[in-house]
């Protein structure tokens, strides 16, 4: 059985469905989620799944042979990794056979939030029972979508100066992930670097909101400072604070801009990766 983590999720849900509507149907898919009763996925049977919960994962880990392990949400770092040491520690218990973990692509190691994945990557190399694979996704063109929205007036004016990102379509991470999960002594001990082939800026995204809506956007980047206090006057959480202004920084600097070639994603895709401007103008309700 394949048991995939977290199908409510942004990520887990596109993964199920593809794994749902797979040739051979959804034989041998679990769907895994914190509230199983969301779940509306046809002819999957649905676990309740809370790495916060370790107790139960005996339970929810039976029988499963290959789990992908969606990484579980934002948090602390000790919080993070007290929810992956939970799941890894029950898949070994279980007679876990693969874990797949989602995790962050190389080129973010200096992301806030990169601590708790490498910390995952390092247990996963560290188990004595387990096959792995890690899927290092790049940062999502709905994520640049959101960090460059226009406010009100149509004006982008977040931080980005003229950084670009590699941005990635959430779906085709989605498609990669049910690809190997569903094949994975394939690529068993295989880390992949999963960012997209052409980098976007805000002005990118502000040309291309232009063209879909109709509407002028315009991109007037602001100072990091501005971007932060407005961040943390949001009613976000103190460790989501740096979490944003550190990924806004490192775009602007040019650290997450990608190699600018085919890479690991095609090559899984089988295909050229979804454009990510198409991605973040589909997902535009000009609402602004
Ligand atoms: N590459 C990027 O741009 C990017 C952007 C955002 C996030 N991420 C990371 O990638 C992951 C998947 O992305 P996403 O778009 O699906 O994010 P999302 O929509 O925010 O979903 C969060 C996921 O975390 C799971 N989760 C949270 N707490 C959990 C717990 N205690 N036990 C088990 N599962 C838990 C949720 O599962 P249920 O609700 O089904 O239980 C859900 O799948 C995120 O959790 C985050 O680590 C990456």
């Amino acid at each position: 059985m394949l048991l995939v983590t977290g199908v409510n999720g942004g990520l887990g849900s596109l993964v199920l469905e593809r794994l749902a509507g797979r040739p051979g149907g959804p034989e041998g898919v679990l769907a895994g989620s914190r509230t199983p009763e969301r779940v509306t996925v046809a002819g999957v049977p649905v676990r309740k799944v809370d790495f916060d919960r370790p107790e139960t994962l005996a339970e929810a880990f039976t029988g499963v042979r290959t789990l992908l392990l969606v990484s579980a949400g934002y948090g602390e770092d000790d919080v993070v990794i007290a929810r992956h040491r939970a799941a890894i520690e029950a898949a070994e218990r279980a007679g876990v056979e693969h874990v797949v973990y989602t995790s962050l692509s190389g080129d973010g190691d200096h992301l806030a939030y990169a601590l708790a994945h490498r910390w995952t990557e390092r247990r996963l190399r560290e188990s004595a029972t387990l096959r792995w694979t890690i899927l290092r996704n790049g940062l999502y063109a709905e994520l640049l979508a959101f960090l460059a929205r226009p406010d009100a007036d149509g004006v982008i004016t977040a931080p980005l100066a003229d950084g670009r990102l590699a941005a990635v379509a959430r779906e085709d991470l989605a498609e990669v992930a049910a690809k190997v999960a569903s094949a994975p002594a394939e690529h068993a001990g295989r880390v992949y670097e999963l960012v997209g082939e052409e980098a976007v800026g805000a002005a990118d995204v502000a040309a291309a909101l232009t063209r879909t809506t109709g509407r002028p956007v315009e991109y007037r980047p602001g100072a990091l400072a501005q971007a932060r206090a407005a961040i943390a006057a949001s009613g976000a959480e103190s460790f989501q604070v740096p979490m944003v202004a550190g990924t806004l920084s490192s775009i602007a600097h040019g650290f997450l801009a990608g190699p600018g070639k085919p890479g690991d994603l095609a090559a899984l895709l089988g295909r050229t990766p979804r454009p990510a401007l198409e991605v973040i103008a589909a997902g535009t309700d000009a609402a602004w």
